[in-house]
């Protein structure tokens, strides 16, 4: 694989020739050039940046030193021009498997607020470009970040890496799960023992383990690569803030006032909250929303009961969608992001409330006429 980097920094990429990366290129499985973007400047000073049209702060880089280095390098088919920055596509596992596919890269790390856009479209026109962003952060220029998607996708590479079962196993890998925890000797360690089970050499047991353990911590950090938190239309299911409360507040009582027709009472505590008690709830409960075209349209929200029973409420529709699929969606969710020791869920609804019995029913919980809940209600449980 060729790798090139355009940059005004070329000393940023010296680590290139450290480790691995540097054990393929002398192998030649790499092929690896920096470039000063200066050269191809043609004033005294080799200026690569100018003010923005339209005003406003920080400099732009010019697109000449950019295309004379394209035509220099040789861009064209065959090539995947990837610009760093923060604008662009979010960088993953799966785009880092897809670039190792690829015959050449090359990186252009921007500086300042940025590339004149002419740029990006005249490289789209005569190669592939991918425009990727290393995070929701903003590093000073894209230097770290061309570092950080190269070695993702060097170690993809067949033969660069020494023992190929590590890249299967690992975070992101196929199943999409984090790695489970890692022990090696000695046994006990200030009074810390590697747990039993790895101990054990029941090969079956040690794989069981494994898989739990990053399940379990897949759950508890990111609860979005176990379940999906995107709705079929791209709206992402979010955790609320307490910015949410008035919204929630403005929901709240637009269900609960369908909830109290159907129930013949206004004996409904959600009904009564005020945005206090809307905010209050908020810090007590793992509280989810729904925004559609900026609106919030619909919220569900879980808290522990018990050690293992994952008490849920709230779950909530605005009006206009009710029926499209968002409750039973959002019913998955909450379930979903219970904590791992949760054995079972619990809800209530109105004992009128046939609507919501159903979409309950229909995702496996039965009703309990053993456990009473508020007036007005029942309760339905699920196991895990
Ligand atoms: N350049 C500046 N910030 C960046 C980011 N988050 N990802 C990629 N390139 C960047």
């Amino acid at each position: 694989m060729r790798l090139d980097y355009l940059t005004i920094f070329p000393d940023f990429f010296a680590p290139l020739e450290l480790s691995l990366p540097g054990k393929a290129a002398a192998s030649g499985l790499l092929d690896v050039r920096v470039h000063d973007l200066r050269q191809w400047a043609t004033d005294r000073h080799h200026t690569v940046d100018d003010t923005p049209y339209g005003g406003g702060a920080g400099m732009v880089m010019k697109p000449e030193p950019w295309g004379e280095a394209f035509g220099a390098l040789g861009v064209g088919a065959g090539t995947t021009v990837v610009f760093t920055t923060p604008s662009g596509e979010p960088f993953d596992q799966r785009l880092a498997a897809e670039l190792s596919g690829r015959e050449r890269l090359v990186f252009a790390c921007g500086r300042y607020e940025g590339i004149d856009q002419r740029v990006i479209d005249h490289a789209r026109e005569i190669a592939e470009v991918r425009e990727i962003s290393l995070g929701d952060y903003v590093l000073n220029g894209g230097e770290v970040a061309a570092l950080a998607v190269t070695e993702a996708v060097v170690r993809l590479l067949p033969g660069f890496m020494g023992n190929a079962d590590s890249l299967v196993e690992e975070s992101h890998a196929e199943g999409g799960l984090l790695e489970y925890p890692v022990y090696t000797k000695p046994r006990t360690w200030q009074g810390r023992e590697v747990p039993e089970v790895l101990l054990s050499g029941d090969h079956g047991r040690v794989a069981a383990w494994r898989a739990e353990e990053a399940r379990r911590r897949t759950a508890l950090r990111r609860p979005d690569l176990l379940h999906p938190s995107v709705l079929d239309d791209g709206s992402p299911i979010v955790r609320a803030v307490p910015a949410d409360a008035g919204e929630i507040l403005t929901l709240q009582r637009a269900c609960w006032l369908q909830e109290a027709l159907a129930n013949d009472t206004l004996d409904i505590p959600a009904l009564q909250e005020s945005l206090d008690d809307v905010r209050a709830g908020l810090a007590e409960w793992d509280t989810w929303v729904v925004r559609r075209a900026g609106r919030l349209v619909a919220a569900a929200r879980g808290k522990l009961e018990d050690a293992t029973t994952w008490d849920i409420g709230r779950v909530m529709v605005a009006p206009d969608l009710q029926g499209s699929g968002l409750g039973r969606v959002l019913l998955e969710h909450i379930q979903a992001v219970a904590p791992e020791q949760v054995t079972s869920y619990q809800l209530f609804t109105g004992a009128a409330s046939a609507r919501n019995q159903r979409l309950y029913k229909k995702a496996g919980f039965r009703l309990r006429p053993d456990l009473p809940g508020p007036p007005h209600t029942v309760t339905l449980t699920k196991r895990r």
